[in-house]
C-alpha cells in the first residue's frame, strides 16, 4: 500500500505570495479553478493501491476542515489535514506523524511540496523507485544554469540514477539538474530521520555542558527538533546507494509568487486538455461567450456571451463578465465583477473586486507571465513579478 503526504507550510510561510495568500491559505489559492492542493490529490488518486492522503501544515484545522471533507467525498479516498504544533521542517513535520503515516503499514511513502505544479508522474515514478531499491527516489529537472541556485542542485550517476551529491541552494553552481520537491520513499525514511534528531539532540545537549557561551549561540541557532529534508537528510545520504532520481520530460515549475501562480494556472489548464476537458469552456457551450484556447469557467459565473475570454483565463464563482469584455491570461477571483467593455491583461482580479466599463487592467507579462503581473485585490492595485 502507498500513503501520500503533502506538505503545505503555514501562514508564517510563502509571504511572497502576499496578498493573495491574505484572505485563503496559499495551497488553496485557485490554479486553473481548483485548490492548488487538488492538483496534488489528482495525481496521487492514480497511484495504485493509495490509501490515505495526508496535508500536514501548521495553518489552523479550520481552514482545512471544508475542503478536505468534500475532496474526500468526492474522490472516495481518505483525505485528513494533520496540524503540527509548531514549524518543524519538512523532515521533521513528516516524522511527528509517522503514527498516523505508519497506521495503513505503506510499503511506500509518496512526499510532496504543496509548492510545486506538475503533471506528478507518481505511478512511473514509483516503478521507477522499486527498480532502484533504494530508500528513496527523487523527481529531477533541468533547468536554466541561472536559475539552479534557487533550487537544490544535484549530481545524478547517468547510468544508474543514483544520487551521487546533493547541495541545497548553492551559492556557487554545481549542476543544472534540481530538485523538484517531488519525493518517493520507503518506511525506513523514518528512521533516517530519527537518527538525524538524535544527533541534533546530543549535539545540542553536548553544547549545553560545554559552555554558557555556546548554549547562548545554540539556543539562537535551528532548533534540535527542527530536521530539513533536504539538507539534513538529502544531502548526507547522497552518493550510499539509497537515493536515485527520476527526471521528468513534463511541465514542472515552483509556485513563490503570485506571478508565477498565473503560469502554472495556464500549465494547468493546458494539461486539462488531456485529463479533464470537461473543465474546459467551448465557445459553443451554455456560455456563449466567444472562447480562446484553454479557459475555466466556474458553473455559477454569469458571462455575457459578447465577452471574448482567453487563452489562460480562469473565471472563480460568482464573478460577473460583462458585454465585450476582454480577458486574457488572467485568473478572475470569486464574486468579481467585470463589466462592459473592459479589458483585463496578464493580471489576478481578486475577490470581490469590481473593474468598471471600459476600463483596461493591464501587467506588463508575456503570455507565460513571466514579467510582471497586475494584482487587483480591493482596494489596491500592484504590479508585481
Ligand atoms: N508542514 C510543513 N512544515 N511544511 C513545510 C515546512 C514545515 O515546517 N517547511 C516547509 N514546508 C513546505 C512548504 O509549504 C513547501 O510546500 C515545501 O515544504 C518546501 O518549502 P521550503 O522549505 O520553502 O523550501 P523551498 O521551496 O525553498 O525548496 C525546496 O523545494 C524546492 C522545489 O520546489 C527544496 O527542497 C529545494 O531543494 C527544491 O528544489
Amino acid at each position: 500500500r502507498v500513503v501520500a503526504v503533502i506538505m503545505v507550510g503555514g501562514p508564517t510561510k510563502g509571504t511572497r505570495f502576499r496578498p493573495l495568500s491574505l484572505n485563503v491559505p496559499k495551497p488553496l489559492f485557485p490554479l486553473a479553478g481548483q485548490p492548488m492542493v487538488h492538483h496534488h490529490i489528482s495525481a496521487c488518486r492514480r497511484i495504485p493501491n493509495l490509501a490515505q492522503i495526508y496535508l500536514i501544515g501548521f495553518y489552523e484545522e479550520r481552514e482545512f476542515a471544508l475542503y478536505v471533507s468534500s475532496i474526500s467525498n468526492e474522490l472516495r479516498i481518505p483525505v485528513r489535514y494533520l496540524r503540527e504544533d509548531k514549524p518543524r521542517g519538512s523532515a521533521g513535520g513528516l516524522y511527528s506523524f509517522r503514527d498516523y503515516i505508519m497506521e495503513d503499514s505503506p510499503a511506500h511513502i509518496v512526499l510532496l511540496n504543496c509548492d510545486v505544479c506538475s503533471s506528478f508522474p507518481l505511478p512511473d515514478m514509483l516503478e521507477a523507485h522499486k527498480k532502484y531499491g533504494g530508500m528513496g527516489t527523487l523527481l529531477v529537472n533541468k533547468v536554466s544554469a541561472e536559475s539552479a541556485n534557487q533550487f537544490g542542485e544535484l549530481v545524478a550517476d547517468p547510468e544508474t540514477n543514483e544520487l551521487l551529491h546533493y547541495t541545497e541552494k548553492p551559492e556557487t553552481f554545481v549542476s543544472d539538474l534540481i530538485n523538484c520537491g517531488v519525493y518517493i520513499f520507503t518506511p525506513k525514511i523514518l528512521i533516517a530521520i530519527e537518527d538525524v534528531l538524535k544527533q541534533k539532540k546530543d549535539r545540542a545537549n553536548l553544547r549545553r555542558v560545554s559552555s554558557f557561551e555556546a548554549l547562548q549561540s545554540a539556543t539562537k541557532a535551528i532548533p534540535a527538533d527542527y530536521v530539513r529534508l533536504d539538507q539534513d537528510i538529502l544531502s548526507p545520504l547522497a552518493g550510499k546507494k539509497e537515493l536515485y532520481t527520476y527526471q521528468t520530460l513534463d511541465f514542472w515549475e515552483q509556485i513563490k509568487t503570485p506571478g508565477m501562480s498565473l503560469r502554472c494556472s495556464g500549465l494547468y489548464l493546458s494539461q486539462f486538455r488531456h485529463t479533464s476537458p470537461h473543465l474546459l469552456a467551448s465557445g459553443d457551450g451554455k456560455k456563449g461567450a466567444t472562447i480562446v484556447g484553454d479557459v475555466y469557467i466556474h458553473p455559477s459565473a454569469k458571462v455575457h456571451l459578447t465577452a471574448k475570454i482567453g487563452p489562460n483565463v480562469s473565471i472563480s464563482a460568482n464573478a460577473r463578465i460583462g458585454a465585450g469584455a476582454r480577458l486574457i491570461s488572467c485568473i478572475i477571483l470569486d464574486d468579481v465583477e467585470i463589466m462592459e467593455n473592459a479589458v483585463v491583461i496578464h493580471s489576478i482580479v481578486g475577490w470581490k473586486s469590481t473593474v468598471g466599463k471600459w476600463s483596461r487592467v493591464q501587467g506588463e507579462g508575456d503570455h507565460n507571465a513571466k514579467l510582471g503581473i497586475t494584482i487587483l485585490v480591493k482596494p489596491l492595485m500592484l504590479k508585481m513579478k
